[in-house]
């Protein structure tokens, strides 16, 4: 198979389309980016790579970080962050705090954001610096020292994330949340603030497409916790559009409101894309799109 061919395609395709979505502006920081950017960046299990567009250029990755602090998380506590959490699609956006309040407090899953706050709380007690702790992480996985945090897309989050402080005191309200919640926000909105290109996402999810060990074939999670969070993403990893991103894509993957989008297909590839432009749904509108035309031309998904 061509795979430069197809990715070279799918570029001159997607980026001929006028309507490119809008940028997110909740977080006022994130919409400074140039909504012209496209990046798609391909990665084969057997370490060869395919990139098209401004695959090279880091943006603010959001809620792809999710996925990397649950498979951290599950690292250090296994099964126990079951105790607090859910795997079921919420079928509401991410940041909705309804189904939370008549949950008593447990979120439908790891991803929506109460989810993730809970994930982090956990990671905050789990390591005396976190924030450094899920930095090397995120290096050691993808071998890149120059991976960083913005801080001032994590000060703008912080100064804006009202939602996010509700979700938290409603989780500390109901007694699911075990750090304080200035310190749990303060490092989840860092976690969420962090910036990659789509060649770096690509690789640090390396992991989960080849049964729990990264590029350097060191072993971060079992087979078990791998098949567990391809799961969880495949079922919640788009929130209210996680059907049809299964139904045009079909694949595992988790978007992020800067606009990226990363899946993949077990034992085979990881694929990441970034165009920031979003749909209604708050996922990366030619993003989706572009996957979409890739496992439709390569006929490579889980179904
Ligand atoms: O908590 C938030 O709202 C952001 N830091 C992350 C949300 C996000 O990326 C949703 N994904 N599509």
């Amino acid at each position: 198979m061509n795979y430069q061919l197809i990715l070279d395609d799918i570029h001159s395709h997607v980026v001929s389309i006028k309507d490119k979505g809008t940028i997110a502006s909740y977080i006022p920081e994130l919409a400074h980016v140039d909504i012209n950017n496209f990046g798609l960046h391909l990665r084969t299990k057997d370490g060869n790579e395919y990139g098209v567009g401004d695959y090279t250029t880091p943006f603010s990755i959001q809620s792809i970080s999710k996925v990397l602090a649950l498979a951290l998380a599950a690292s250090k506590k296994g099964n126990h962050i079951l105790e607090r959490l859910d795997v079921e699609p919420s079928g509401h956006p991410f940041n909705q705090l309804a189904l939370l309040e008549i949950e008593n407090g447990i979120p439908r899953n790891p991803f929506i954001n109460s989810g993730a706050i809970v994930i982090a709380d956990i990671i905050v007690s789990a390591f005396d610096n976190p924030k450094e702790s899920f930095l090397k992480y995120v290096r050691d996985l993808t071998g890149d020292n120059t991976i960083n945090y913005n801080e001032s897309i994590a000060t703008s989050e912080k100064a804006s994330g009202f939602r996010n402080y509700a979700a938290a005191n409603l989780l500390k309200s109901f007694g699911n949340l075990n750090n304080p919640v200035e310190d749990v926000l303060d490092y989840y909105f860092t976690q969420c603030s962090l910036e990659m290109t789509c060649a770096q996402i690509t690789k640090s999810f390396h992991l989960f497409a080849n049964k729990g060990k990264c590029l350097f074939e060191k072993t971060y999670l079992k087979e078990q916790q791998v098949k567990r969070i391809n799961a969880v993403m495949l079922t919640c990893g788009f929130y209210d559009e996680a059907g049809e991103f299964a139904f045009e894509v079909g694949l595992p993957g988790k978007s992020g409101v800067g606009g990226g989008i990363v899946a993949l297909l077990p034992n085979n590839y990881v694929i990441t894309v970034w165009s920031p432009g979003l749909n209604e749904k708050g996922n990366s509108k030619l993003g989706m799109l572009a996957l979409e035309q890739f496992t439709t031309k390569t006929q490579l998904s889980i179904f």
